[in-house]
């Protein structure tokens, strides 16, 4: 964290109390951390004690002229390199969502480029209200990071998840969200997601039930890992992670030739879209009339775009996805070997499972491993696999390097 810029910002709660702890911890690894409150934050810790930890002035209001002379609020907010609000109040978290912009922290929270982080504390019962969760889900599909809240005692006497996590696992975990920090920094990641739609005639398509929520997360997941995330998709209705560049296609003819044109200097390739394995054999050129009792329509096999890639002389680190109605692990396995890959996520589908829902679990296997990923919100499964993918690779570097260094 050497010299990298964080602006923490603190809000009114009880665990502001533990604020300056974090500074302390965020400097000792070397950050340079300027913090500002908000008035009901000033309520619980006063700015002479932020100021006395960090080192700087602190800035508590957009009106204050001496502090905007030294350095103007979107000046601040350029400086920013990761904007780390700690603690972060349920009414923070929906000022947040709705983009007020109704005090310094709001402020420069809408105006900085910086990734931003909150780790909520709030009573149980306000962390689980609903206005509570829908603003927590707005901000995650904006990118915006959510560390904790912990669960256990209460300030309040009560016992439940709301409690601000530790200064120590905050000032770890901040960390790894610095730019250039993640797991894949530096690598470029490709996702196809989503269904893809074979025509009929011009009006109609086959196609199947896949929501492409799956490959989002797995976008978004790469993204906050640091790397660059180019994701191919076919029809979907969810809008893409920040910071992932998007290629929308129809059809599996269409997705193969997106993923041939982004290979080219790509490290890791995710296969998450369900991709047609059949389309009409001719595409009507006009819209087919009811003219008769029965239409037979004739398919043909598509292009496997996984084992495309997987078999490109310039193949990256190919994962692959199975979606089974019925032993899971073996098909998924014969898969893993059958394309070639070097790592496969197998889930059951059908029967309202995984398709169109929010959460999943998966099975991961590698050639020599195999991991159960617990059922759980798509994106937090995401963040495991990404986690498995970078330790597999940064795992066959080093044995690399050791084979190199022993010849
Ligand atoms: N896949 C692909 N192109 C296809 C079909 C599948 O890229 N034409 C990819 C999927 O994105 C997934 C993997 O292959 O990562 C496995 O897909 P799945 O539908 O489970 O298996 P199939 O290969 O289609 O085999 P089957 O339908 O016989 O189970």
């Amino acid at each position: 964290m050497q010299g990298k810029r964080i602006l923490l910002g603190v809000t009114g709660g009880i665990a502001a109390y533990k604020s300056p702890d974090l500074v302390r911890r965020l400097r000792e690894r070397g950050a340079d951390v300027q913090v500002v409150m908000t008035a009901a934050a000033a309520e619980f810790v006063t700015a002479a004690t932020f100021q006395a930890v960090s080192g700087h002035p602190v800035r508590t209001s957009l009106w204050d002229a001496a502090a905007e002379a030294a350095m103007g609020h979107i000046e601040l907010a350029r400086w920013a390199e990761l904007v780390l609000v700690a603690p972060a109040s349920a009414d923070f978290l929906a000022r947040l969502a709705t983009g007020q912009a109704d005090d310094l922290l709001a402020t420069l929270c809408l105006a900085t480029a910086a990734p931003i982080a909150v780790a909520p504390a709030m009573n149980h019962l306000m962390w689980a209200n609903p206005a509570t969760r829908a603003n927590v889900a707005v901000l995650q599909s904006r990118g915006v990071r959510i560390l904790g809240p912990g669960d256990g005692d209460q300030a309040c006497g009560e016992t439940g998840p709301g409690r601000m996590l530790e200064p120590v696992d905050l000032a770890g975990r901040t960390l790894a969200l610095l730019p250039g920090s993640g797991a894949l920094a530096g690598k470029r990641v490709l996702i196809t997601a989503g269904p893809t739609r074979e025509p009929i005639d011009p009006v109609r398509f086959v196609s199947n039930r896949s929501s492409g929520k799956m490959g989002f997360a797995v976008a978004q997941a790469a993204r906050e890992a640091g790397a660059e995330v180019v994701l191919v998709s076919g029809p979907v209705a969810i809008t893409t992670p920040p910071g992932v560049a998007r290629v929308d296609v129809e059809s599996a003819a269409d997705m193969l030739a997106a993923v041939l044109r982004e290979l080219p200097g790509t490290d890791v390739f995710i296969s998450t879209a369900a991709v047609a394995d059949y389309r009409p054999q001719c595409c009507a050129p006009q819209k087919i009339k009811k003219t008769s009792d029965r239409l037979d329509l004739s398919m043909e096999r598509t292009a496997d775009v996984l084992a495309t890639v997987a078999a490109h002389e310039k193949r990256p680190y190919v994962v692959g996805f199975a979606a089974e109605t019925e032993q899971v692990e073996q098909n998924a396995r014969a898969k893993l070997m059958k394309k070639n890959l070097d790592m496969i996520a197998a889930n059951e589908v059908g029967h309202d499972k995984a398709f169109d829902c929010e959460d999943n679990q998966l099975l991961v296997l590698g050639r020599n491993a195999r991991h159960e990923l617990p059922r759980a919100g798509k994106l937090v499964l995401a963040r495991g696999l990404i986690e498995l993918i970078a330790q597999d690779i940064a795992a066959r570097g080093a044995v690399r390097q050791r084979g190199s260094a022993l010849a």
